[in-house]
């Protein structure tokens, strides 16, 4: 099985060698706003895709203002729930098609951005529905300008191929995937992060940590994912701490985005691993944050993992200057992992998740073995029983225990 799953990896990396996956142009602050906006033609409507506590919170007033300033015809949809539906979707679309919009300025977190992404793909394919767009190469088709702002740096979806979900009928959440779905534009603006809680600029930080490191260790990465992901650990290790403790730097929130930006640009081509296999049904399950899911499976997925990742680690360590040169593979790899489990304290990220019961661990790992294989390409294999003892490291066994543990 190993074998052929190794088979379907390389045949992945061939593809993504082959076909290329394009980039979205960057722009930096709201300078860059500015920048983009005087590109668009101001006789052609723009649909601006939100959610409506963004909305209240002001976080969209500049960029409302600044469209203003330059003339440009505007409209809303603001009705993106935390979780996107189809319905979602196509109430956006409506507005889209009624409005005559010729492009779309998504401003929000990923569900925002993923929102978006659908509302362009559906614009482009009338005849198919929502759902018909769910798997591998479904679009196929150009989106119409797509300009993808990030209010939260942990999703990269800004850049990514990637668009999820869910289907309330069946109780599923499902993604498409399709190089057409990259946005064609990214703005990366600061400001917009300044108010985001201490504990999500956290979890979603470890998410594009994770996205970094589960692209560089797996088995296809090229030049080009592992550049992004050794300057997304990078920018992570040295901005997380000072996003979380003060989020008003200005500068380490920027660094995140960018870092967030990388790390989706690395992942979107070399994938990710088990630590997302596995939070992914905690998510399904019991509705748990997916960069929480993350930031708690990390350590013991890299732990499981051991000294077949050590000469990745150790590269990540020299990039990140964590080490001297003349050391070992498996020092560096030691020191990199206790700077990443001294991350994860300083950040006050658990050991354990409460929502956890014992009785749903075999189908957790199942789920999670279902998902990863072959998808995933994985350093190391992992089994049933390898995968229930992870969750079982994760999971809290008594009310009592949680405070002493976590
Ligand atoms: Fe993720």
């Amino acid at each position: 099985m190993a074998f052929f799953y190794r088979c379907y990896h390389f045949a992945l990396k061939c593809i993504v060698l082959l076909i290329g996956i394009p980039n979205p142009r960057l722009y930096m602050g709201y300078d860059g706003l500015a920048q983009w906006l005087k590109t668009w033609q101001k006789n052609k409507p723009l649909l601006v895709v939100t959610d409506t506590t963004l909305l209240e919170l002001g976080v969209l007033k500049q960029t409302l203002i600044l469209l203003d300033e330059q003339n440009i015809t505007w409209h809303l949809y603001n009705d993106v729930a935390p979780n996107p539906s189809i319905d979602n979707v196509e109430n956006g679309l409506v507005v889209y098609n009624s409005q005559k919009c010729a492009g779309i300025l998504a401003i929000g977190g990923g569900s925002v951005l993923d929102c978006a992404k659908l509302i362009g793909a559906r614009s482009v394919k009338a005849k198919k529905s929502t759902q018909q767009l769910k798997g591998l190469f479904k679009v196929l088709t150009k989106l119409p300008p797509l300009c993808a702002i990030p209010t939260t740096a942990g999703t990269g979806s800004e850049t990514t191929v990637a668009a999820v979900v869910n289907d309330p009928k069946t109780q599923t959440k499902y993604a498409a995937t399709d190089f057409a779905l990259v946005p064609s534009d990214a703005i990366l603006i600061a400001e917009l992060t300044q108010s985001v809680p201490d504990f999500i600029t956290a979890a979603t930080g470890i998410d594009a940590l994770t996205h970094a490191i589960e692209s560089y260790i797996g088995k296809i990465g090229l030049d080009f994912s592992d550049t992004k992901a050794l300057q997304a650990i990078d920018l992570i290790l040295n901005n997380l701490p000072v996003a979380y403790e003060s989020g008003d730097d200005l500068a380490a929130r920027e660094n995140m985005l960018l870092a967030s930006f990388y790390a989706g640009q690395a992942f979107t081509r070399a994938s990710v691993g088990y630590v997302h296999a596995i939070a992914h049904q905690f998510g399904a399950r019991y509705g748990t944050a997916h960069g929480l899911a993350n930031s708690v499976l990390l350590m013991p997925v890299l732990n499981f993992y051991g000294p077949a990742i050590y000469p990745k680690l150790a590269d990540i360590a020299d990039y990140c200057k964590l080490t001297q040169p003349e050391q070992t593979d498996q020092l560096k790899a030691q020191q990199l992992l206790k700077t990443i489990a001294q991350l994860l304290a300083t950040i006050h990220i658990p050991k354990c998740l409460p929502e956890i019961q014992s009785g749903d661990i075999k189908e957790l790992a199942e789920a999670a073995l279902k998902e990863a294989h072959p998808d995933y390409p994985v350093p190391v294999f992992m089994n049933q029983t390898q995968c229930e003892a992870i969750i079982r490291e994760v999971y809290i066994q008594q009310p009592s225990k949680a405070k002493a543990v976590c």
